[in-house]
């Protein structure tokens, strides 16, 4: 909530123009093992409006890429710059480098989480409703590194969540439980079920996300197969409020798991989502470098 409010007052001043040049000086290093736009730019821009800098780096630029270990590329790049940011495949990578670096390290997406769009997505429904209590977040899709982290996130902030994905789709079970153990103390509702249907009902929010992640290109076909039924379209938003919104963390897939009718509808709020990318990683950057 700290985040999300620092986030509200940076987005704020920038729209007004205001200078924030709380991190003067300071250096952001990104690495990059899979294709972005959003995280890439979000983090480069952010970083220059709080008046410091971000280096791109691609694993095959690094030492990393000819087999350097995770561990020295940590002890080394803690010499230069303030943090690091990295998107990779495995989250133990993301871990291995926290262990061995010497300053902080943000997960700009692995298979197993996305907690910057979860940030992102949440800045979203709060700046909507003013508040979390009593709104319902229903995921419709893959049990996913976004699902994981839509889930946590919205365990924390005391926000309902419902989850639809297809058997042998669902999220993790550790994560799932993990959810739930913190959704007793903000008595935010937690759901996995199978049915979309009845998971739209009464829904405030509609988020999905690929059928495919990166990585998965090869399971293309099968997962089409699998997911055919967990398109959101006209038919099944009819069974949520009246007005709802819909979210994705983009890039999209229409026609896979979103009509355009949809996406591109009125009650489409995925571009707020994706500009409060920059916004409330301006706040975690701010919040741990300052
Ligand atoms: N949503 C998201 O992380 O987008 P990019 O892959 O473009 O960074
Ligand atoms: N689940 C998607 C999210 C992309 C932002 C992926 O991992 O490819």
């Amino acid at each position: 909530m700290y985040i999300l409010d620092l986030a509200i007052d940076l987005k704020e001043k920038y729209k007004q123009k205001i200078e924030t040049p709380y991190l003067k000086g300071k250096i952001l290093a990104m690495i990059f093992e899979k294709p972005s736009t959003r995280t890439r730019v979000s983090f480069e821009a952010g970083m220059l409006q709080l008046g410091g800098s971000a280096l791109f780096l691609t694993s095959n630029d690094l030492q990393l890429g000819r087999g350097e270990t995770i561990g020295d590329t940590a002890n080394t790049l803690s010499q230069y710059v303030d943090a690091i940011m990295i998107r990779t495949f495995e989250h133990e990578k993301v871990v291995e480098l926290a262990n061995h670096a010497s300053i902080p390290v943000i997960n700009g997406l692995t298979k197993d989480f996305h907690p910057c769009q979860a940030l992102a997505d949440l800045l979203t429904i709060y700046e909507e409703k003013g508040t979390f209590e009593g709104s319902k977040l229903v995921y419709i899709g893959d049990g996913n590194n976004v699902a994981h982290s839509l889930l946590i996130g919205a365990a924390k902030v005391g926000l309902n969540c419902t989850i639809a994905c297809p058997p042998n789709f669902e999220p993790m079970p550790e994560i799932i439980s993990y959810a739930q153990e913190i959704a007793e103390q903000t008595h935010a509702k937690i759901e996995i079920c199978h049915d979309p249907i009845h998971a739209v009902k009464d829904a405030d929010f509609i988020y999905t996300d690929v059928w495919a992640s990166m990585g998965q290109e090869q399971e293309k076909q099968i997962r089409t197969e699998s997911f055919s039924s967990y398109q959101v379209n006209t038919d099944l938003v009819k069974n949520a409020k009246g007005d709802y919104q819909f979210m994705h963390c983009l890039p999209a897939k229409r026609g896979e798991e979103v009509t355009s009718e949809i996406i591109d509808g009125p009650n489409s709020i995925v571009f707020q989502q994706a500009g409060n990318r920059l916004h409330v990683q301006k706040a975690l950057l701010k919040t741990i470098l300052e």
